[in-house]
């Protein structure tokens, strides 16, 4: 008798090689919209599946999820952050959950200094200034920003991409700080970096970029207090997610000018309405959510999430399981 494939859903036409590897060992059923599957239809396609490949960005896995897909065996997160699944849920309930971590580590650290620097020397406010035609000539402060050779940077949360950053600010020959849970004595010797407070850490960077994943502890993290303790002229850089900082908080201390400016990859709420305050300020720069979206990287994470589906359906451990204890939990179903 042959053997019975399992049956998963998948969220998007993600890149090359996801669906060729899927569908090579896998009954996939695919959502084709260039638009995120509606939740309803969603909690229909995923009824009789065994896994689920989503992205972490656009597909919520709660309970409501979990209760509409009793079959579920593997969640395949294309993308790093798992703040899209009940982790303890998933976990209870024997539900292996996998994420693409290392593959977009380099591509995410490049884009974060892609906005610090483009923050700091207010680059899309001066490329306006030319599509506008406001060029008249050379003038000694025209768009005058912040220097960032040399500069003090302070990293929030060192985990990979964190550690990525502070590799590329060491060519900038800057002084980092960083404040993380866990201190990281061998880190802070190969890269000459210096554990803080945040609170410390917020005071004396001249930039601040977070770097940390969305949990109960870091949602919020950065609101009017900490916004406060900033320097005028320093940068906030998020490429972690929206809710870790207080968009009303923001706003109002980027409007005041109480720090210098901020760059955006994620935004509370996403996507972002054109109509958000935040698009009003010059000194904000927002861009949706494209930390990891470099060819490379995304066909890597493309590879790595089919991967870890694959090989959870088929018995075998995940390459990135996120909850171990999952797969602890069950050896017999395996
Ligand atoms: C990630 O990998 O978590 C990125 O934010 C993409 O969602």
């Amino acid at each position: 008798m042959a053997e019975q494939r399992g049956r998963v859903f998948v969220s998007w036409r993600f890149p090359d090689p996801a669906l060729p590897l899927l569908e090579a060992a896998l009954d996939v059923r695919l959502w084709r919209g260039d638009t995120p599957i509606p939740r309803d239809e969603f909690l229909r396609e995923i009824a009789d599946v065994s896994g689920v490949m989503v992205s972490n960005a656009t597909e919520t896995l709660d309970r409501e999820a979990m209760d509409a897909a009793l079959n579920l065996r593997v969640i395949s997160n294309f993308g790093v952050g798992v703040d899209n699944v009940d982790l303890p849920l998933a976990t209870a309930r024997g539900i292996l959950v996998c994420n693409t971590p290392g593959v977009l580590v380099e591509t995410t650290a490049d884009h974060a200094f892609a906005l610090l620097l483009a923050v700091a020397r207010r680059l899309t406010e001066a490329e306006r200034y030319v599509r506008e035609d406001r060029w008249r000539g050379w003038h000694p402060h025209l768009l005058v920003g912040q220097e960032v050779y040399g500069a003090t940077l302070g990293i929030v949360g060192l985990g990979a991409i964190g550690t990525a950053v502070a590799r590329r600010a060491a060519g900038f020959n800057m002084r980092i700080i960083y404040a993380s849970r866990t201190r990281k004595p061998d880190l802070e010797q190969t890269l000459g970096l210096e554990w803080s407070s945040l609170d410390d850490l917020l005071r004396q960077a001249d930039f601040v970029c977070l770097t940390t994943a969305l949990t109960a502890e870091t949602r919020g993290l950065i609101g009017r207090r900490e916004l406060d303790l900033m320097q005028p002229t320093a940068v906030l850089v998020n490429i972690a997610r929206g809710p870790i900082v207080d968009p009303q908080a923001l706003y109002d201390a980027l409007k005041a000018q109480r720090i210098f400016g901020a760059g955006l990859d994620v935004t509370d709420p996403e996507p972002m309405r054109a109509s958000d305050p935040l698009l009003t300020l010059d000194n904000c720069l927002i861009v949706p959510h494209i930390g990891s979206a470099g060819g490379g990287a995304r066909a890597r994470m493309a590879e790595l999430a089919a991967t870890n589906l694959i090989n959870g359906l088929a018995g075998r451990r995940p390459p990135h399981l996120v909850n171990p204890e999952a797969w602890d939990r069950e050896p017999g179903r395996r």
